[in-house]
């Protein structure tokens, strides 16, 4: 099972890139974690620029191919940090539709005490136009995420680490059960 994995901060550091960067080593043993790097090459969409850009077309081959995306992003103003809903337009714009029928699921990591929830649900609002399947449930919020992690990174938080596992899980029993034009397994 391919699943692609997109990071919404550019920062170093980052408490999300920290998350996705540890979901490899909680994921079920059949699914394969791909992040979709460089995010910071989307030009701010212009519907004038008439070449699509290299790295809008490289993000939604990966997404068309993948049998599944998780997003990890953070929550900036109550909201979808404005890197991530500029690619996601430039994405909406590919004739192609790649998030039509993928199944997608969510993860925030934040500072604050909600962990990103409110964020979430601007984005499964956006996910929806796209007609994307979205996993209701488990929901994963990192909150106080600075207290998470190692310095190197790892996840260290016992209850969250057993959080992101259980929401992995489930992700995958999700993406096995919503692949209706490519049954998972038959290909
Ligand atoms: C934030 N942060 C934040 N946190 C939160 O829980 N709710 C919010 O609305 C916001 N708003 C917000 C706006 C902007 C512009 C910034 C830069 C930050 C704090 C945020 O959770 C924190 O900086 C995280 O560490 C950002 O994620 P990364 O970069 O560590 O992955």
């Amino acid at each position: 099972m391919n699943i692609s994995v997109i990071c919404a901060s550019l920062r170093k550091g980052s408490f999300n890139m920290m998350l996705a960067r540890n979901l490899a080593a909680l994921a079920p043993g059949d699914m394969r974690l791909t992040l979709l790097e460089y995010l910071e090459l989307f030009p701010h969409y212009c519907a004038d620029i008439a070449e699509t850009p290299e790295i809008v077309t490289r993000w939604v081959d990966a997404i068309a191919a993948a049998d599944g995306v998780i997003v990890v992003s953070p929550e900036y103003n109550h909201s979808v940090p404005g890197t991530l809903k500029n690619a996601l337009d430039w994405i909406s714009r590919d004739p192609g539709k790649p998030f039509a029928g993928k199944p997608v699921a969510l993860q925030s990591a934040s500072t604050g005490m909600l962990g990103g929830a409110r964020m979430q649900y601007h984005l499964r609002q956006i996910m929806v136009f796209f007609d994307a399947r979205l996993l209701n449930k488990p929901e994963l919020f990192v909150s106080h995420a600075a207290s998470r992690f190692s310095a190197d990174g790892t996840l260290r938080d016992e209850n969250t680490a057993g959080a992101v596992a259980a929401h992995l899980a489930a992700f995958r029993l999700f993406v096995r059960d919503h692949q209706p034009e490519r049954p998972w397994g038959s290909n």
